[in-house]
């Protein structure tokens, strides 16, 4: 009973402690999704134009060098720090922190229970020594399109093989299916 009235108090504090941040992290988590929507969309019409163009080969280029460019200027309109991540990376720099691993492992989760790939994500406030940071992860699901460049190895051109080999010596993003996660958009801020 003592035990009960101390932690009553305690956890109404923590209640109310609670909501702006939580208002807070609504309206981040609006605003990541809204940023995100809008790379995603940039992004694949490039790469869908490249790949018309001239093929997956040709098409390697708009991952290498204009995703970044993309993710930098949508980091530089939104004020979120913008990465791409995945255990079986492809760029060496897209490894994973240990947030964005679990990230990933909840995502997954929730996709084998039934959730759609394409809407799924998340967000948390954590505290860092240098004050709070929102953190924001949204689940890359792999489409069809992206078999050509991260499908089955016995299945890539010859010519994406011959390019992944020589640009992406330690590459470990082949092997995957439609409807699994590819990685995660990993999106943060200072709050
Ligand atoms: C034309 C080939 C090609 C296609 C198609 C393609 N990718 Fe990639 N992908 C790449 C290359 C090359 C990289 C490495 C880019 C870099 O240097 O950062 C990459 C990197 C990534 C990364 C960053 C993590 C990592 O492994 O380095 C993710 C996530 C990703 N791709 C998801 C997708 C998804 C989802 C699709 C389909 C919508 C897709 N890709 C389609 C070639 C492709």
């Amino acid at each position: 009973m003592k035990r009960l009235a101390l932690a009553l108090p305690l956890l109404l504090l923590a209640g109310c402690a609670a909501t702006p941040n939580a208002d807070k992290q609504a309206a981040l988590t609006d605003s990541a999704r809204q940023t995100a929507a809008g790379l995603l969309q940039t992004l694949g019409g490039e790469l869908k134009a490249a790949m018309t163009a001239g093929g997956p080969a040709e098409a390697i280029g708009v991952c290498k060098e204009k995703a970044p460019k993309i993710a930098a200027e949508a980091a530089q309109k939104s004020g979120f720090s913008i990465k791409r991540a995945s255990p079986k990376n492809r760029n060496p720099k897209a490894v994973p922190d240990a947030w964005e691993a679990d990230a990933l492992a909840s995502l997954e989760k929730r996709l084998a229970a039934g959730e759609k790939p394409e809407t799924l994500d998340m967000s948390v406030v954590v505290d860092t020594p240098e004050g709070k940071l929102f953190r924001y992860a949204k689940a890359l699901p792999t489409q069809a399109l992206c078999l050509n460049c991260h499908g089955d190895p016995d299945k890539l051109s010859p010519e994406v093989k011959a390019k992944l080999a020589t640009e992406y010596p330690g590459d470990k993003a082949v092997g995957y299916s439609a409807g699994m996660i590819r990685g995660i958009l990993s999106m943060k801020k200072a709050m």
